[in-house]
């Protein structure tokens, strides 16, 4: 057992440093508050291989571990947790779920651009009445012999707009129930598609979320990806992987948080000292510090399982549950330390804190990530 990172790990850690402070942080005040999506940062990220880390080279990808992906994910989250939510989705649904179920000819056409950053991925599944009951699934795909006919909606898409290829989950054989399940490639351009006005939201505000909508959208057969009602087990092995992601945005965020709240806590005085010599005040640190380093060590434990190829279910959920909470803890004490100059958005913590309660929401909640934990506990 050991706990050091890599040469390799420290360097794109570093990379993804610099990145976050030299290029995410300037603009990212006003892209919050006006809603901007990150576009020409999501352009040098996947300059930077940041788009399809774990691909293997041969499909354009970085080919790195889960444990890098982690890194990096927590690096830029300190920072803009609207741009990390581009490498998420990109990485850990959208090119994770192409490469590892896809067809030679759907990795050549759709997985290489993504992996290169050319292009972004969007992962479709939640529904207006499908969300945590994911099974539930009202969107159809009607089998017409060589191709699906796609209608329905998807809710609370990310990359709902700006995203050219879309994963999309849909019901075949209704009665089948989750086995009748199955899981397209679809373009953006197909007739019959349409996107949705962007949500309007307390976080994440970069981020573009919309939802979609599918009208007698032809999805041609050979985009289906795997067996004919593979597309449920699809999403949750996908989402296995995705949940690590969130899990280290979280941390992330978290971190992002503490680092600002330390710094002011030593410079900013109150009754002749600084605020961190009053000890109410260093002990908020020091249970910020520890939670940190508990959710850090959760979240690599549940990369490195995948990176030696062990099931890592229980974990990554372990993580997402712990670091979500963490990320909203911490950002509150992070407000909380600042006074009345963490309230507004100059100091970075407010956004933080509203951009931390994400991640007990998507990918999961913190309920259904603890039902998929205790049913493991109770088996
Ligand atoms: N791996 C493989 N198969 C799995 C699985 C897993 N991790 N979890 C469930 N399954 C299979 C089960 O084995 C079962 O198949 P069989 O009958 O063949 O055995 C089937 O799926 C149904 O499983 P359950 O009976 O457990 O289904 P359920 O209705 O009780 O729900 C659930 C399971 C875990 C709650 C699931 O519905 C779920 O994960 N819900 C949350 C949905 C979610 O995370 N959405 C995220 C959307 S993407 C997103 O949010 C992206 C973003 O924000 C950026
Ligand atoms: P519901 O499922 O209706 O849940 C409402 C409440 O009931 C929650 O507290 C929930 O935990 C609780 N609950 C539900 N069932 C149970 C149970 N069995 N036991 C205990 N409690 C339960 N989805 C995608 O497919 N792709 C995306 O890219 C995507 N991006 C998103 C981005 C944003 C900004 C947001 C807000 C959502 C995104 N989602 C995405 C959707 C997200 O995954 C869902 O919102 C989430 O899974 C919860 O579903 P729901 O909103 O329908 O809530």
């Amino acid at each position: 057992m050991h706990f050091e990172l890599s040469e390799e790990q420290q360097m794109i850690r570093q990379a993804a440093r610099d990145f976050a402070q030299n290029e995410l942080k300037p603009g990212v005040i006003e892209r919050d508050e006006h809603q901007k999506f990150p576009s020409e940062q999501v352009k040098s990220m996947g300059e930077l291989g940041f788009l399809g880390m774990m691909v293997d080279p041969k499909y354009n990808g970085g080919g790195m571990d889960t444990v890098s992906y982690t890194l990096v994910m927590e690096e830029l989250s300190k920072v803009d947790a609207s741009a990390s939510v581009v490498v998420s989705v990109n990485n850990s649904l959208v090119c994770y779920g192409l490469e590892k179920y896809g067809t030679e000819e759907q990795k050549e056409k759709y997985l290489k651009p993504l992996a290169a950053g050319e292009q972004i991925g969007a992962f479709c599944l939640s529904e207006p009445e499908a969300g945590s009951d994911a099974t539930s699934q009202q969107t159809t795909a009607e089998d017409k012999g060589d191709y699906y006919l796609l209608n329905g909606t998807k809710n609370w898409i990310t990359n709902g707009s700006t995203a050219s290829t879309y994963l999309v989950i849909a019901q075949t054989h209704k009665e089948l129930k989750h086995k009748g399940i199955n899981a397209f490639i679809v373009e953006k351009g197909t007739p019959g598609f349409t996107v949705g006005p962007k949500e309007n939201k307390l976080g994440i505000r970069g981020s573009d979320t919309h939802s979609l909508m599918f009208n007698d959208v032809k999805v041609p057969k050979e985009n289906r990806i795997g067996e004919d009602g593979f597309g449920f087990k699809f999403a949750m092995k996908t989402l296995e992987g995705g949940r690590i992601g969130i899990a280290a945005q979280a941390l992330g965020i978290a971190a992002g948080a503490y680092e600002l709240a330390l710094a002011y806590a030593k410079e900013r005085k109150a009754f002749g000292k600084p605020i961190a010599d009053h000890q109410a005040i260093a002990f908020k640190l020091a249970d910020m510090a520890t939670q940190i380093e508990a959710a850090r060590l959760l979240v690599h434990k549940a990369a490195w399982l995948k990176d030696q190829g062990l099931s890592y279910t229980v974990e990554g959920s372990m993580a997402k549950l712990f670091a979500s909470k963490v990320a909203m803890d911490v950002t509150v004490e992070a407000v909380q330390i600042h006074g009345g100059y963490g309230f507004v958005k100059e100091y970075h913590v407010e956004r933080l804190m509203r951009d931390a309660k994400i991640t007990q929401i998507y990918e999961g909640t913190s309920e259904i990530q603890k039902l998929v934990i205790s049913r493991s506990v109770l088996a």
